[in-house]
């Protein structure tokens, strides 16, 4: 099956069912034999220091296009084995690896990912799962398929604060949710024109290796390496598929949400280079036992984000936190700022919260022992795809800024066919 028939598979997008422990297959191996693809940036190292703090973990091959990261790791880990090129990696010490961990630029987290679930290794990959639609699709089925452990690198989908906010909406302290407005004024998006002509790559890097199955151009220092990629078409997804699956994914989960009837993105014109910096999205989803009728999900971002709403009015003029989201209930509102605990408001009040009891939950150990066959994994691929596949959606929307895009639930297609072309890609053999 190739990737383009995943998009006709309906049943791709099942309803979310976390299995039991017992369901995924088991590391039989210990301690468990990780390989880190992306060691560096603002994200790789930090995916290692934290992997590499579970006693069952033993870094065993690091992977980075780029030496200057590469070597930092190696120095902190001396005994793993490197590499620059993750098929390498793969074909050469596959049978001495248990389990991978994908923290590269988004356009590369399914062709690696892929590639070590096709030999049967579990994997934590970074949010947002994919790229592409298909490629989400994809990752979940051939997760499921081989029954493989895999999490998604949202950390926050395992802190107490957020676990907090999903069950006080599941327990209906707020009544049904008809709408949840969330907002990051963080800007990874570009209005600048195209660059030109090409600058030499630096000795450290790789290009080829970077760009993997991407469209091939010529390298432009502070455009691509390191993390301005997210800003570009091609590579990333912009803030809303950058800082939008952290924020999101709470009032998905807490919700019960699965697939938006509707998707609109206000926004500049697309230039075909680079995402907007400044946009609004918004979702309509169907009805779910935690929601009223067309509930609404509405995103804005880029600097001075949000604009002035009345939803979004705190008591006593208290300035709204920097990045996070409002749940706007039939009893009141919950807000949830960015890596904090809820606050309920009720009127022009805030009111305090009886917050149930919740074991500690680390995202990453919950992999590890989910690789060993003690933990389930709480963002596996059954869950990150969905979600993810939700959020690229609206990132899909910014190509037709202000238009109304339809989604067929059952077909798992637009009803504006222009729109599906933009759910699939052609990869480029490196
Ligand atoms: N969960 C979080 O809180 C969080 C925070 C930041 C970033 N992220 C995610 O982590 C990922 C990386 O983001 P970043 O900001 O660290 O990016 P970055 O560009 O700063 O770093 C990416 C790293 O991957 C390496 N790399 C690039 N292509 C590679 C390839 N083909 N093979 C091996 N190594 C390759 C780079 O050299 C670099 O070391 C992204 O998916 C991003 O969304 C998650």
């Amino acid at each position: 099956m190739n990737r383009r028939d995943f998009l006709k598979d309906t049943t791709a997008f099942a309803s979310v069912a976390i299995l039991p422990s017992s369901a995924w297959k088991r590391v039989k191996h210990t301690p468990l034999r990780t390989a880190h693809i992306g060691v560096g940036g603002m994200m790789g190292a930090a995916d290692l220091k934290s992997f590499s703090s579970h006693p069952l973990v033993q870094v065993t091959a690091l992977c980075d296009v780029d030496t200057t990261f590469l070597a930092a790791a190696k120095a902190l880990y001396p005994k793993a084995n490197v590499f620059r090129d993750y098929r390498k990696m793969l074909d050469s010490i596959g049978k001495e690896i248990d389990a991978v961990c994908v923290c590269t630029p988004d356009h590369t987290h399914a062709p690696a990912s892929l590639m070590a679930m096709e030999m049967g290794k579990p994997v934590y990959c970074q949010k947002p799962l994919t790229h592409h639609v298909s490629e989400a699709r994809a990752m979940k089925k051939l997760a499921a398929d081989k029954k493989l452990v895999t999490q998604m690198g949202i950390q926050c989908h395992s802190s107490d604060m957020y676990r907090q906010a999903v069950t006080l909406i599941q327990n209906g302290l707020i009544g049904k949710v008809s709408c949840v407005r969330a907002w990051s004024p963080k800007n990874w998006g570009y209005d600048g024109p195209a660059p030109t002509g090409s600058d030499p790559v630096p000795e450290t890097l790789d290009w080829n290796l970077w760009v993997g199955t991407s469209p091939e151009r010529p390298y432009k220092q502070g455009f691509y390496h390191p993390y301005n990629w997210r800003k570009l078409l091609d590579y990333g997804c912009g803030t809303l598929g950058d800082m939008g699956v952290h924020i999101f994914d709470t009032p998905y989960t807490a919700c019960g949400l699965t697939v938006p009837n509707t998707v609109k993105t206000s926004c500049r014109e697309p230039n075909g280079f680079s995402h907007p910096e400044h946009n609004v999205v918004e979702y309509e989803f169907p009805k779910t036992k935690y929601t009223t009728d067309n509930f609404k999900w509405i995103w804005y971002d880029g600097e001075g984000a949000p604009p002035a709403h009345p939803d979004l009015k705190l008591p006593d003029d208290e300035p709204l936190p920097e990045q996070g989201a409002m749940f706007v209930g039939e009893k009141g509102n919950l807000l949830l700022p960015h890596w904090d605990f809820p606050r309920l408001i009720v009127g022009n009040t805030f009111e305090p919260i009886d917050f149930p009891e919740i074991e500690p939950q680390d995202h990453y150990h919950q992999f590890v022992d989910a690789c060993m066959g003690r933990d389930t994994c709480s963002a596996s691929f059954d869950y990150a795809a969905n979600l993810t596949e939700a959020i690229l959606l609206g990132v899909i929307a910014n190509r037709f800024p202000n238009e109304t895009l339809h989604w067929d639930i059952a077909s798992g297609t637009f009803v504006e066919s222009k729109a599906n072309e933009l759910l699939d890609f052609r990869y480029r053999k490196f």
